[in-house]
C-alpha cells in the first residue's frame, strides 16, 4: 500500500527539477515516509563475501546517499546493501546548479555534481549513530576538489571510517573533479593503493577487523589501460573492484540537446559499455575476486545479465529514477526464479556464466 503511494508520487517527483526531486526523496526516506520491505529475501539470493552477509546481491550505488543520511531506510526497502558517499575530508558545495539532467527518452541521466557532500566529520557522526545495526553499509571515499594531497584524502577517509564501514570503495573515476581520473594512471594508482591498503591494515590493528577495499573505475578506459589497472590493483592486493562509474561518452543518445551537458552519463546507454568492461575484468582476475557490477541496470533481465557477465553484487541508481522502487522487488524475484529454473542452489552459481560473450563483444 505504502509502496503504491510512493510510486504514485513518482510522476510528481519526475516533474520537479531533477536535483529537488532527489533531495525530496532522500528527505522522505530520512523521515521514515517510505515503504518497508515486508517479505524476507529468498535464501537462494544470499551471498557471504569476506565477513559480510548480503541477504541479496542488489545494492544502492554511490551518489544517492552521499551523506549517509538514509542507509537503514535503503536496507529496509529491500536493498541487500547500501554504499554511501562519495565523502571527502572537508565539506564542499560541488558545482553550480543545474548539475543534474534527466534524459527520459534514453532512460539516462547526466550529472556533474562534483562531490557535493557534508565532509568526513558530519557523515561519520551519522554512521556512528547507527553503529551496531545490522546490514552492509559501504563507504565510498574521495578527494576534495582543491586538495593539495589527494592520496592523503583517501587515506584519511579509510582511517576515519574504518570502524563504521562494512567495506570501502576508492573512487578514482568520477568525471566531475578535474584531474581525479589521472589517479587511474599506473604509477599514481600504485602509490594510492599502497597507501590506502597500509591505512586499512593500520586500522585493522586498532579495530580488530580488516575492512575490504574496492576500487571503482571509469568505463572510458581503453582495453589496454584497463588491463594495466587490473594488473596493478591485484598486485597491490585490492580486495575487489566496482565496474563502473558514469561515462563521458555520448553514444547513441536521442536527446541531443541535453546530451551536450558536461558530466557523467548513467542509465541504459551505459549498460553495454560497463557490462563488457565488467566481463573483461572478471576474465582477468579469475573466479575469486568479488566484483560489483554497476551501470545501466534497469530491469530484472539486465540485473541477471550483470551477474552472468561476472558480478557477485549488482548496484543500481539511474534505473530507479525511471523504473521506481518497485524495481528492487521485481529484480530480486526474477533473480531467484531464474536461478531456481536453471537448477542452481544459490545465485552465486550464476556469476560469470556468460563472461566470454560479453568480454569479446564489440566496444
Ligand atoms: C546523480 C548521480 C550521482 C552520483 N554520484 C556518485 C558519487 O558520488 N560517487 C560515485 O562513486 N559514483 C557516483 N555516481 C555513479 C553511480 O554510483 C553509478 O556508478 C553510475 O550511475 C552507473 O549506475 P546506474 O546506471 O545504475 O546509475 C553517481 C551517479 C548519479 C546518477
Amino acid at each position: 500500500m505504502l509502496a503504491g503511494l510512493f510510486d504514485l508520487a513518482r510522476p510528481l517527483v519526475l516533474s520537479l527539477d531533477a536535483e529537488r526531486a532527489h533531495n525530496l526523496t532522500v528527505k522522505a526516506l530520512a523521515s521514515g515516509l517510505h515503504p518497508r520491505c515486508a517479505a524476507p529475501d529468498d535464501p537462494l539470493l544470499a551471498r557471504r563475501l569476506f565477513d559480510l552477509d548480503f541477504p541479496n546481491p542488489l545494492g544502492m550505488a554511490a551518489g544517492f546517499d552521499k551523506n549517509g543520511e538514509v542507509p537503514d531506510a535503503l536496507l529496509a526497502l529491500g536493498f541487500g546493501f547500501a554504499e554511501i558517499g562519495t565523502v571527502t575530508p572537508r565539506p564542499q558545495p560541488g558545482n553550480p546548479r543545474p548539475r543534474l539532467f534527466r534524459l527520459p527518452a534514453d532512460n539516462a541521466v547526466i550529472n556533474r555534481f562534483g562531490f557535493n557532500n557534508d565532509g568526513h566529520a558530519r557523515v561519520l557522526s551519522r554512521l556512528e549513530r547507527r553503529r551496531g545495526r545490522p546490514g552492509v553499509v559501504g563507504v565510498n571515499v574521495g578527494a576534495n576538489k582543491d586538495s593539495a594531497d589527494r592520496v592523503f584524502d583517501y587515506v584519511t577517509g579509510i582511517a576515519v571510517f574504518a570502524h563504521v564501514a562494512s567495506y570501502f570503495t576508492i573512487n578514482v573515476s568520477s568525471p566531475n573533479t578535474p584531474g581525479l581520473r589521472d589517479l587511474q594512471a599506473r604509477d599514481a594508482l600504485a602509490e594510492l593503493l599502497t597507501a590506502a591498503l597500509v591505512a586499512r591494515d593500520e586500522a585493522a590493528a586498532r579495530i580488530g577487523r580488516r575492512v575490504p577495499v574496492f576500487l571503482k573505475i571509469a568505463p572510458d578506459l581503453d582495453d589496454g589501460h584497463l588491463e594495466e589497472i587490473v594488473d596493478e590493483a591485484t598486485a597491490r592486493g585490492i580486495d575487489g573492484m566496482v565496474v563502473s562509474n558514469t561515462t563521458i561518452a555520448r553514444d547513441g543518445l536521442t536527446d541531443g540537446t541535453t546530451a551536450r551537458e558536461a558530466g557523467g552519463l548513467s542509465g541504459r546507454p551505459l549498460f553495454r559499455r560497463s557490462t563488457r568492461m565488467l566481463a573483461r575484468v572478471r576474465r582477468q582476475v579469475g573466479q575469486d575476486m568479488p566484483l560489483i557490477g554497476v551501470g545501466g541496470v534497469d530491469s530484472p533481465e539486465s540485473a541477471f545479465a550483470k551477474i552472468a557477465a561476472g558480478a557477485d553484487l549488482v548496484q543500481i541508481y539511474t534505473g530507479l529514477v525511471f523504473g521506481g522502487l518497485g524495481l528492487v522487488d521485481a529484480i530480486k524475484r526474477h533473480l531467484a526464479r531464474r536461478a531456481r529454473a536453471e537448477g542452481m542452489a544459490t545465485i552465486a552459481e550464476a556469476v560469470g556464466t556468460n563472461v566470454a560473450a560479453w568480454a569479446d563483444s564489440n566496444p
